[in-house]
């Protein structure tokens, strides 16, 4: 019989090689790992125990929240609170920075931003949802109480980042800039068990994926891009969850866009917490992450924890050929 190896297996091995380790990042990922869990029991019962459906309450980016939202965000704080690991978090659901209280004896050097469910217009219809994490270690000293400085870092400081697939099976994929690994949830046994090691995208891919619906509002280049993808016989596949889209592009090869609409200018995805996390998971799979301006996702300057981007990202040739298009037919007078 093959070993298993188990995420915390994992995770702690991966500590061993870095000499100056202390043990606080292993045990944070440790507790994401945790809260995942407790996240996907719920997602898996919902539809039993009457918990699907629209709250009424709006999040702080002008949303309507549902149960599942609330419940994950929840879960999630309640864990990183307990175990002391994290200073504060940023989370798609709270306008303002959660700062979690010290437990005793510790000086937790990592803080967490987080979109704790991606995709919930799907709940309602029993289609996969996902659960975005970056961790950045904070800038401010450990005396003192977490801070905004802690959250405006670049995702290029990210320290590590993931995200969790609650689909037909469910799987929490990571990086901590050493490549990435997919841990498949095995239900008999509770774990989360290695399935997909040293995880590297296909440099081209037959999928794109983007809101057509809203194909009149991008802009001039996007409006090209997307027609060479239908004449290159791409096929189409989008679900409305970042986290699922991604993963079929991830493994499969392929584009995911959401550029700037009438709606949303400055694009509609959060740069914290959903546009910088994939993105370096993305890059440390060997794609490319990039703006509808063509900047570099990681290298964007944070000023507001719940700043918007556009974005394009996937496979590094397909992201190449979007920035030919965009280099050729934007105008100088075209917005993002
Ligand atoms: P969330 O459920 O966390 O608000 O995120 C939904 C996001 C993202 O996952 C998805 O790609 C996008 O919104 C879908 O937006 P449209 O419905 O505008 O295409
Ligand atoms: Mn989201
Ligand atoms: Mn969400």
């Amino acid at each position: 019989m093959k070993k298993i190896t188990t995420l915390d297996e994992f995770i702690i091995k991966s500590q061993k090689s870095y000499n100056d380790a202390t043990g606080q990042l292993t045990r944070l990922l440790r507790d994401i790992g945790i809260a995942s869990k407790i996240i996907n029991r719920e997602v898996n019962m919902a539809g039993l125990v009457n918990i699907l459906g629209v709250h009424g309450d709006e999040n702080a980016s002008g949303d309507k929240v549902q149960k599942l939202d609330i419940f994950a965000n929840e879960r999630m704080i309640d864990c990183l609170q307990n175990s002391g690991e994290c200073a504060a978090i940023v989370s798609e659901e709270n306008k303002e920075i959660i700062i979690l209280d010290k437990v005793k004896g510790k000086d937790p050097q990592y803080v967490l931003v987080m979109d704790p469910l991606d995709g919930s217009s799907n709940i309602d219809v029993n289609v996969s949802v996902g659960t975005i994490f970056g961790i950045y270690k904070r800038k401010s000293n450990v005396s003192q109480d977490p801070g905004k400085e802690d959250f405006l870092q670049k995702g290029a400081d990210l320290v590590a980042s993931g995200y969790v697939l609650y689909g037909t099976s469910t799987i929490l994929v990571y990086t901590t800039g050493n490549g990435v690994n997919g841990f498949t949830l095995d239900p008999s046994l509770g774990e989360f068990c290695l399935s997909h090691p040293d995880i590297k995208m296909p440099d081209r891919g037959n999928y794109y994926s983007v809101n057509q619906g809203y194909y009149l509002k991008f802009d001039v280049e996007i409006r090209r891009f997307i027609d060479q993808c239908n004449d290159d016989n791409l096929r189409l596949r989008y679900i409305g969850s970042m986290v699922s889209d991604l993963h079929r592009i991830l493994f499969q090869g392929g584009i995911f866009l959401y550029p700037n609409t009438r709606k949303y200018p400055h694009g509609k995805l959060r740069l914290l917490y959903e546009c910088n996390p994939m993105a370096m998971i993305i890059e440390q799979a060997g794609g490319i992450a990039i703006t509808c301006k063509l900047d570099r996702v990681l290298e964007l300057d944070v000023h507001d924890i719940h700043q918007r981007s556009t974005i394009a990202l996937g496979s590094a040739a397909m992201v190449d050929d979007m920035k030919a298009f965009v280099a050729r037919y934007s105008s100088p007078s075209t917005s993002f």
